[in-house]
């Protein structure tokens, strides 16, 4: 039986080629996503995959979904912490509001996710996890503490879980992206994301299949033995 993987934040962006590309490695994927209903039957009709709408940042809504997941598709084995969102601005300008919602989908999910899955995968002496962090969270950046905060926090929350999912064979790795060509980074300004890519040694922004790639890698059955890592893919941006 194909092992089950939800890719949180799966129908977009980053997520969805993390989704296509773990389909094609022979995973039975479900992607999750918060809000774009639009976006995601396209996503399905397209791949035949399952989409299930749940916020992430939210327990409850997250309880609920992972029972219909395991109910619905089997156990889930893979979970990939993708969603993220960004709100820009900078200390001076953010509220507790921008704080909370960065704090509360980037890293909040992370904790929601894995608290609801790493008991059947302890059971089943199996487990991949992959949580998306960010080269802002390693090196900030100007008007991001939220973010920053919250991915940081993503590397930290890695390392302690690899730490307890090490002796049930549950692996906990980070990935973490640079400017990736998606609608979150053309969303910056683009005075500001041309200085940005200016900085990057390979002279372009990331592709999602950059990210995808690296996730097969570190999800596949034999990556029994790498657990507690940190992937960076950024183009040579931040060398960490
Ligand atoms: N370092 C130092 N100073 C900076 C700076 C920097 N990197 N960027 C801007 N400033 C300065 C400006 O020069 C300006 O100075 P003056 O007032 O003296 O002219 C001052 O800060 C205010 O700058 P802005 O006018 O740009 O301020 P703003 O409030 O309009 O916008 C901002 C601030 C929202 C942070 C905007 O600059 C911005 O969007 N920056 C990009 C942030 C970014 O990279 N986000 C990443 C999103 S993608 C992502 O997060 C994915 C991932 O994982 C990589």
């Amino acid at each position: 039986m194909a092992r089950v993987a939800l890719v949180t934040g799966g129908t977009r962006g980053i997520g969805a080629e993390i989704s296509r590309a773990l389909q094609a490695a022979g995973r039975t994927v479900v992607a999750s996503y918060a809000g774009n209903d639009e976006a995601a039957r396209a996503f399905a009709a397209d791949t035949g995959m399952n989409v299930i709408r749940f916020d992430a940042g939210d327990f409850g809504e997250c309880q609920a979904a992972v029972e219909k997941i395991t109910g619905d598709t089997g156990p889930i084995e893979i979970l990939v912490n993708n969603a993220g969102i960004t709100r820009d601005g900078t200390l001076a300008k953010m509220t507790r509001e921008m704080w909370d919602a960065v704090l509360d989908t980037n890293l909040g999910s992370c904790y929601n996710l894995c608290k609801l899955t790493f008991d059947g995968m302890r059971q089943k002496k199996f487990g991949r996890i992959v949580n998306i962090g960010s080269v802002n969270g390693q090196a900030g950046q100007y008007g991001q503490v939220n973010y920053a905060a919250a991915k940081s926090g993503i590397h930290g929350f890695t390392k302690a879980l690899a730490q307890e999912g090490a002796r049930f064979g549950i692996t906990v790795n980070a990935i973490a992206p640079g400017y990736v060509d998606t609608d979150m980074v053309r969303a910056v300004p683009p005075d500001v994301l041309q200085k940005i890519i200016a900085r990057i040694p390979m002279g372009r922004l990331g592709r999602t299949a950059d990210i995808a790639r690296g996730v097969v890698f570190l999800t596949a059955d034999d990556a029994d033995f790498i657990t507690g890592s940190t992937l960076s893919i950024n183009g040579g941006q931040h060398m960490y």
